[in-house]
This record gives structure tokens, sequence and C-alpha cells, in this order.
């Protein structure tokens, strides 16, 4: 904790503050529920907690919720706030692509605060729940829809405060806007897993805590085949990237270029509302968009002097010999046309089709732009790397005629953005 800034030590010893005199004043008005009904949901949320899959563009999915809805249904507040953060904080899995974390190897703040985090969402979230006058483990808990909405509600607000001021705090970002961002994410999410949790809580009440369990069987299949999807994925990229870097060999120079570009097309796409398979083909033409470089000769790609028209256009095949390249694997039909249209220009001017404004699609667009930035700021054998801002007012000045109006306004936010808030401290929830 020692390397931290004194304001986010501050934010994290006062979370863990409120959160114990919380427990203290839960623990005054509410009974304990029964120490081995505690238990199995301390087990179940340590065991959902410990299966939270990582997402390949960072974030966990986890149903964490499902189980502290239930516990709140069937155990009351206190029940359900202390066996939702103990589980959390004693969890055995890996939350991020590093490695594997559990309570030893994690700094006590992070453990702290994070059981602090729960604590809060969860408990106050039940108390809404029983200031209507709700009886703890009734059976007919789904008919009291007012409160169940409200405590949903109340979960995602206080859990996505917390967890979005220290973030907002890492990254010198608005408050305000990142909770939005967040809130408008977290609550559909929370309202699919909570349906999860009534299903359990009435499995529970009606059979017990063993029929509840063998539920949670078709629970664990699903977490493996999505699992299963997402390493699948992962390889796929790996293969890919791998692929992209045979054209890289050719130039020590580039080395990277793809991979800068992917991210950054990838960022386009996001802000630009594409859907998610879009953005997979996006990424992917990013990856390879100059394989067919490897069909031209090293003497010609590393000239550092002007370029013949002949030699100009022996360079401007390179599209189409990538799209030869990979025409065998059927799959990547929409990647081929996007690496195929990638020198294509808005207002015409660009190669090989000669193709225009709405002719050319908006991955291309993103793809060109996210290409020329980071062409224009990376060094080159010949010539030093320009800064950012220069490569911006180029892209500004060639909008609407070399690249999409549209694609470039979003693309100079993002960066203006990034170089407005500097690199970020490491922080892992
Ligand atoms: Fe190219």
């Amino acid at each position: 904790m020692a390397n931290l800034h004194p304001r986010l030590k501050k934010y994290i010893f006062i979370v863990i503050v409120i959160a114990i005199l919380t427990f203290l004043g839960m623990y005054r008005y509410y009974n304990m529920p029964d120490y081995s009904v505690l238990t199995v949901f301390t087990l179940l949320s340590l065991m959902v907690e410990s299966l939270v899959i990582v997402l390949p563009g960072g974030g966990a999915v986890s149903v964490g919720f499902a189980v502290s809805l239930t516990a709140m249904i069937i155990t009351g507040p206190l029940g359900a706030a202390i066996s939702c953060s103990v589980g959390l904080m004693l969890r055995y899995g890996k939350t991020s692509r590093e490695p594997t974390r559990h309570i030893f190897n994690t700094p006590l703040y992070k453990t702290l605060f994070n059981g602090a985090q729960s604590f809060l969402s969860v408990g106050l979230a039940s108390i809404v729940y029983y200031s209507f006058n709700t009886d703890i483990g009734d059976t007919n808990f789904y008919t009291n829809i007012v409160p169940l909405l409200l405590s949903i509600i109340i979960y995602v607000i206080v859990n996505a405060s917390i967890m979005t001021k220290l973030l907002s705090m890492l990254n010198n970002k608005s408050f305000v806007n990142m909770f939005l961002g967040n809130f408008k994410w977290m609550l559909p999410n929370c309202f699919i897993v909570a349906s999860l949790g009534i299903f359990l809580s009435i499995i529970y009440l009606n059979y017990g805590t063993a029929i509840m369990l063998i539920f949670f069987g078709p629970l664990l299949l699903a977490r493996f085949s999505f699992k299963l999807y997402l390493d699948m994925k992962q390889i796929y990229f790996e293969t890919v990237y791998a692929l992209s870097k045979t054209v890289e060999a050719k130039d020590p120079y580039t080395d990277g270029h793809s991979k800068r570009v992917a991210e950054y097309a990838e960022k386009i796409g996001k802000r630009m509302k594409l859907k998610n398979n879009q953005i997979d083909t996006l990424k992917t033409a990013a990856l390879l968009h100059d394989i067919g470089k490897i069909g031209i000769s090293d003497n010609l790609l590393n000239k550092p002097d002007k370029l013949t028209n002949e030699e100009f256009s022996i360079i401007k095949t390179h599209p189409a010999i990538g799209v030869d390249i990979l025409s065998t694997v059927d799959f990547l039909k929409d990647v081929r046309d996007v690496i195929l249209k990638h020198h294509e220009k808005y207002g015409g001017s660009g190669y090989p089709l000669g193709l225009r404004e709405d002719e050319i699609p908006l991955e291309a667009y993103i793809l060109a732009a996210a290409d020329a930035f980071d062409a224009m700021t990376s060094d080159r054998s010949y010539r030093k790397g320009m800064t950012k801002e220069k490569a911006i007012s180029i892209l500004q000045e060639d909008a609407g005629s070399h690249f999409h109006p549209q694609v470039v306004e979003c693309f100079v936010k993002i960066i203006l953005e990034e170089l407005s808030s500097g690199p970020l401290p490491n922080f892992q929830h």
C-alpha cells in the first residue's frame, strides 16, 4: 500500500471503516442466521467468486450476485452481507489475466476493500429489501416485486459507486461519466443474474439445500462451455497475431505496428458502437491488413527514396495479394473485404478499386485511420515518428478527402482523452 497515492489510501480506509460501522449497526439490529446456513452461503459465495470468468478485453463475469440475492432472501441482511463479503475475500481464482489470486498473495488492503465493497452493496440492498416489512425466508418472496427491484437497483448503485470512485481517482477521470457508463452496463446484467438468484431461492425454500446445490451442476457446465469458447477465441487471435508478425519480420521498424493498429481500431469500433462480431472482424483485419506485403520485395518496401509510378503500382497490389493469401479460409470473408479496401479513400482517390463514400465499409475506414495514425507516430528507418498532436491535425485536414469524417472525429476524441489522462497506476480489484 506504500506506493499508493495518499488520497487513494484515505479512500480505501474510509470505505473499510464505513463497512465495519455498518456491520456493527446491523449486528445490533438484525439477528444472526443459523451458522450452518451461513456456512453454506459463504461456501457458495466462495465457489462462485472463485469461478469468475476473465474476459479477453478485461473485466470479468460472475454469478456472485445470484448467490448474494439468494442469501438475502434466505438468511436476512446480516447473513447475506457476511456470507458474500467473506466468500469474496477468501476466493481462489483468476480475476484478471494475472496469476491465480488468493488471500495469501493479495495485499491485505485489497482483500479488505473488496470485502467492504461487497458487504456494503449486499448489506444496504438487503436493508432496503427488509425495510418493507418483508419476512426472512418468506416462501412467497417473489410477490414482493417493489422491494426486490429496489434492492437490485441499490446493489448496483452502491457497488458501482464504490468501484467507480476508486477507478476515477486512479485514472483521473470524471466520476459521473464513468459511473453512468458502469451503471448502464451493470444494471441489465444484474437483473439477468438476479433471475437466477430468485430461481435458486424458490428451489431452496421449497426443496432445501441439497436440491438447490444440484442446480449448480448445469451452471458449472455452462461456465465450462463459455470458458472453452473464450479460450478458443484467444487461440484464434494469437494465431492471427503470429501470422501478422511474418510481415513485420521484413522490416524491424514496423514491429508491433499491426497490434497497435488493432488496438486503435478496436477502441474506435467500440466508441462507434459497432457490434461484437464487427469488432472481431475489424481486429483480425487490422492484424492482417498488410499480410499481402509478403508478396512484395523488401527493397521496394524499405526504399527510403520516392517510389516511381511503376514501383507504386506494385505496392498497390498488396491488398489484393492479402485477399488471395486468405482466400482459402472461409470464415475470413468479411475480413478479406476490409483488407481489400483499407487503402480506399473517402473522396474516391484511393486504391485498388477507387471506391468512395458509402461504397467503402465503415470497418475499412476505421482501419485506414488507425493504420495512418500509427504509421505517422512510429519511427521508420528513414525518419522519426511525429507527435500525436501533429498526426491528429493531419487526420483532421484529410477528413472528407482521405478519411471518413466521423471516424476521424471519434478517433481524435479517443486520442485526446488518452493524452489528458496519462499513464494508469496499477490496482487490481
Ligand atoms: Fe496497407
